[in-house]
């Protein structure tokens, strides 16, 4: 087969931009632009493109290449335009941990409070979950908006929820499934540019960036994951967005809930003023900073009392429900959680002696999640969303032998049985108090 001149010189040059970011040679616009451009319309192949992706991981990317790179992924979609909407509009993204549902709290939360909360999610990555696999846990919701429906239920309900598409960043949806699949997640300037490239492709104003850190985090050292914050922030700034970080602790899996429908059940409950407590501080320190960066509190402590008080008044509950009811969702899933999917076998771990809890290990928690069904394996794989783990003890609780640490669910015995023992090593016991370093590790300027 003959190839014509423009797809052999597209071929030489992909072969050329890899090899440059193999040696270490830092990247042109028009070189990066071209290899994501490439790789959206099919001319660029995937083995090509997880070649960049482990030399990008392996080398690093610097600050000029990770704007490149963040803008031509944005550019491989459309743009959504809210203006006509009131303002300001805000926005959210962890960079991923393990039992992190705190967007199905937060992002309702805000909305209550009366400012339009318009925001693009994505899947699980890796051993972290993803808000889109969370949410698909309810029946029938719907994950792709397009661009026109994305803006018509931010008018009509100030809520929307969505993922990347053929016409929103979908140069990022599929080189985020190839990360996932090949090992190239933990890179400073690929999950910077991964999360900006979706933000700004919202017109969002106000932008609070939730950053990991610690053995669950793609960040486990504190000076990467500021590293991370301040690329994000600088980014989202030079596109003209208010944005803020927080670093937060992900040592230990958040809350107690890791899986699909379990969190999302958990998010419930902490929208009804329940829930464990560790999430739902999170949830208000997060929901804070996003009224507080869009003008809508003087401080952070007036920011938590109003978001305590959209949780109360049950209003941030009913936004949630609103958002699953024009998406498609079933909101008598959301009424009974009971008719969420929940697998078939269930396996507990138990104690194998008295003490307290000094150790959760929340990477191998995540890994424990993904084996028994929560996560994928490989690039095309199924979610499980009745899979996942419910945690009955974390630092610094006392169990005694034998007593349950955790239930673990899994549609047969054998993913049962594997994630059974991976989390078993997931927790350490010991005779001393333990001490956590707090969950909310430090704050940049919001
Ligand atoms: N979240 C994203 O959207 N992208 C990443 O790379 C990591 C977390």
């Amino acid at each position: 087969m003959r190839r014509d001149a423009k797809e052999s010189r597209i071929v030489m040059r992909v072969y050329d931009i890899i090899e440059r970011k193999r040696d270490g040679v830092e990247l042109g616009r028009d070189e990066i632009r071209a290899l994501v451009e490439g790789f959206t319309s099919g001319r660029v192949a995937d083995y090509e493109m997880a070649a960049w992706l482990m030399a990008a991981c392996i080398r690093g990317l610097t600050r000029g290449e990770t704007v490149a790179l963040t803008d031509a992924m944005r550019a491989s979609g459309g743009y959504v335009d809210l203006s006509g909407l009131p303002r300001p509009i805000v926005d959210k993204h962890s960079t991923g941990g393990v039992g992190d549902n705190t967007t199905l709290v937060v992002a309702p939360v805000v909305a209550a409070t009366g400012l339009p909360v318009a925001k693009m999610s994505g899947r699980a990555l890796g051993h972290t979950g993803g808000t889109l696999d969370k949410l698909e846990a309810i029946p029938g919701l719907r994950t792709d908006l397009t661009k026109e429906e994305l803006q018509r239920q931010v008018q009509a309900i100030g809520l929307a929820i969505t993922g990347q598409t053929a016409d929103l960043a979908p140069a990022d949806r599929a080189i985020y499934a190839l990360r996932d699949a090949t090992a190239t997640v933990h890179s400073i300037g690929l999950i910077a540019s991964s999360i900006m490239s979706k933000k700004l492709a919202v017109d969002a104003d106000a932008i609070v960036l939730d950053v990991k850190v610690g053995r669950g985090a793609f960040m486990q050292r504190l000076a990467d994951a500021r590293d991370l914050a301040e690329t994000m922030v600088a980014i989202g700034r030079a596109a003209g967005r208010r944005v803020g970080a927080v670093l937060s602790s992900m040592d230990q899996p958040l809350g107690r809930a890791v899986g699909n429908a379990c969190e999302v059940a958990e998010a419930l409950q902490v929208l009804e003023g329940e829930g464990p407590n560790d999430l739902r501080e999170l949830c208000l320190e997060l929901a804070a900073r996003m009224v507080l960066l869009a003008d809508g509190a003087a401080d952070v402590e007036s920011g938590k009392e109003l978001a305590a008080q959209a949780i109360e008044s049950g209003a941030a509950r009913d936004k949630l429900l609103q958002m699953v009811e024009a998406q498609g969702g079933d909101v008598g899933a959301l009424v009974d959680v009971a008719r969420l999917p929940r697998s078939r076998f269930e396996v507990t771990l138990r104690a194998p002696r008295d003490g307290i809890v000094q150790r959760v290990d929340a990477l191998v928690t995540g890994r424990a999640a993904v084996a028994a069904g929560a996560g994928r394996s490989g690039k095309d794989g199924m979610i499980d969303h009745g899979a996942g783990i419910a945690l009955c003890r974390k630092v610094g609780e006392a169990v005694a032998a034998g007593e349950p640490l955790a239930v673990i669910r899994a549609s047969d015995e054998k993913r049962a049985r594997a994630a059974h023992e991976l989390l078993a090593s997931a927790y350490c016991i010991g005779p001393e108090a333990a001490s956590p370093r707090p969950l909310v590790v430090e704050a940049f300027d919001t």
